[in-house]
This record gives structure tokens, C-alpha cells and sequence, in this order.
């Protein structure tokens, strides 16, 4: 089955926009030891940036800041919150081909998007490459091999009939698996209690090569 995410994204980005944070403490737990990491002179690049809510949180920690998605409709609502943030850009465009700045970012989120992605490992190493040296990687997953695996069986009908987006299925035990194979040194693991609830992980590019 071809994969358009944007599809499913721009049709849903009404009712997204207007959904509540689900948990808004550990919302805040994830804002604050990101931004912990954060200087005034970062350029930071938030991959799958939705309707930008996190990015004008973040912007004011960094020199720049670029929200990434796929999704037009999305980026309508990332817009118009986005509009008095002058350091704040928002592109449409994807994590598989967006071109970073030639002297890389300081710091790249993929919030709630790597189990979105076809190819999550290759997300991954693209995510390295865009990196500084001693860059951040911040992550939020729905690991849906620890979430719900069976989902896997009934993944395509729902996708099929539109209830779905694309879904990757990997543990959060596989997903650090492949941040340290890329060569990632992680910092910070957690997951709240719940069984639907995200990983949240950081990660840093080391500042020489091994
Ligand atoms: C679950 S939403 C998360 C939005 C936001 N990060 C948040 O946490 O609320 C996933 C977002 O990723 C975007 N997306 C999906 N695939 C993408 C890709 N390959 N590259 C960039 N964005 C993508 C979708 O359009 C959508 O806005």
C-alpha cells in the first residue's frame, strides 16, 4: 500500500488542532527537560511539528527554530500560533528529505513521529547526519510493539478506511537499540505509567567520532 501521510494528516488537522494534551504533567516534564538543554544561540529543528503548540513553547530557548511537517493543514494552525515568534519557521516538507542547514542543527525533536515513519531506523541516521557534533536528539514515541502489537494484524483495514495513519510497529527496547547502533549516547529514558502512554527519550551525538 502506497504511504501519503499527508493525507491522513491534512484530514484530520481540524479535530487534532482542537484535541486537549492528554496528560498535561508529563507534557510539561518533556517541555522543561528539553529546553534544560537549550541555549540561546541552538538552531533547532522540530521534525512532524503538527499544529506547532510545542514549537512557540520552545522558540524563545533558541536562535532559530524551524517546525518540519508533512502536512499543509497542520501547518496552517502552526502558522497562525506561530506569526509573533520572529525566530520561528515552519516548512512543509519531511523528515526523509528535508535539507538541513549546511553546518547541521544544534538540536532535532521527532515528537510523536518515528512510529509514524516508514523506515524509523533510516530516520534515525538522517537524524545523526543533521546533527552537530554534541547534538541533541529528542524523541517522544508510541512504541506500538509494547503498546498494543496486535494493532499490527488490523493496522492495514484501518488504514484502509481511513482510521489510521501509516504505523510503524517496534519496541521502545528496539528504537534504543538503533539510536545507540547509529552512534547516539542516551541521556534520558522514561515512559509514564499507562499502557498507551510514549517513550520519551534524548540523545546526544557524541562530540568526536568513537
Ligand atoms: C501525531 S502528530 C504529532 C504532532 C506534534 N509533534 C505533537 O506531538 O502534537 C504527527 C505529525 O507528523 C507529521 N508527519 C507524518 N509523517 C511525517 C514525515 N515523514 N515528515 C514530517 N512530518 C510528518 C504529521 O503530518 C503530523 O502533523
Amino acid at each position: 500500500m502506497t504511504r501519503d501521510p499527508a493525507r491522513f494528516w491534512n484530514r484530520i488537522a481540524r479535530k487534532y488542532a482542537a484535541s486537549p494534551i492528554s496528560d498535561e504533567a508529563t507534557y510539561e516534564r518533556k517541555l522543561a527537560e528539553s529546553q534544560a538543554l537549550m541555549r540561546p544561540d541552538m538552531t533547532v529543528i522540530e521534525f512532524g511539528c503538527g499544529t506547532g503548540s510545542t514549537a512557540v513553547r520552545h522558540a524563545p530557548h533558541a536562535a532559530h527554530y524551524t517546525g518540519v511537517d508533512v502536512s499543509a493543514a497542520m501547518l496552517d494552525y502552526a502558522r497562525a500560533k506561530g506569526q509573533d515568534f520572529p525566530n520561528l519557521t515552519f516548512v512543509e516538507g519531511t523528515l526523509e528529505t528535508f535539507q538541513a542547514p549546511d553546518d547541521g542543527a544544534d538540536m532535532i525533536l521527532a515528537l510523536s513521529l518515528l512510529h509514524l515513519l516508514d523506515d524509523p531506523r533510516a530516520a534515525i541516521a538522517r537524524i545523526h547526519g543533521m546533527l552537530k557534533p554534541g547534538g541533541w536528539f529528542v524523541s517522544s514515541t508510541a512504541c506500538m510493539g509494547d503498546i498494543l502489537p496486535a494493532l499490527r494484524f488490523v493496522a492495514p483495514l484501518g488504514r484502509a478506511v481511513g482510521l489510521l495513519p501509516p504505523l510503524s510497529f517496534f519496541t521502545e527496547a528496539q528504537l534504543a537499540g538503533w539510536i545507540e547502533a547509529e552512534g547516539f549516547r542516551i541521556t534520558t529514558r522514561w515512559r509514564p505509567e499507562g499502557k498507551s502512554a510514549a517513550s520519551f527519550l534524548i540523545a546526544r551525538r557524541p562530540d568526536q567520532a568513537p
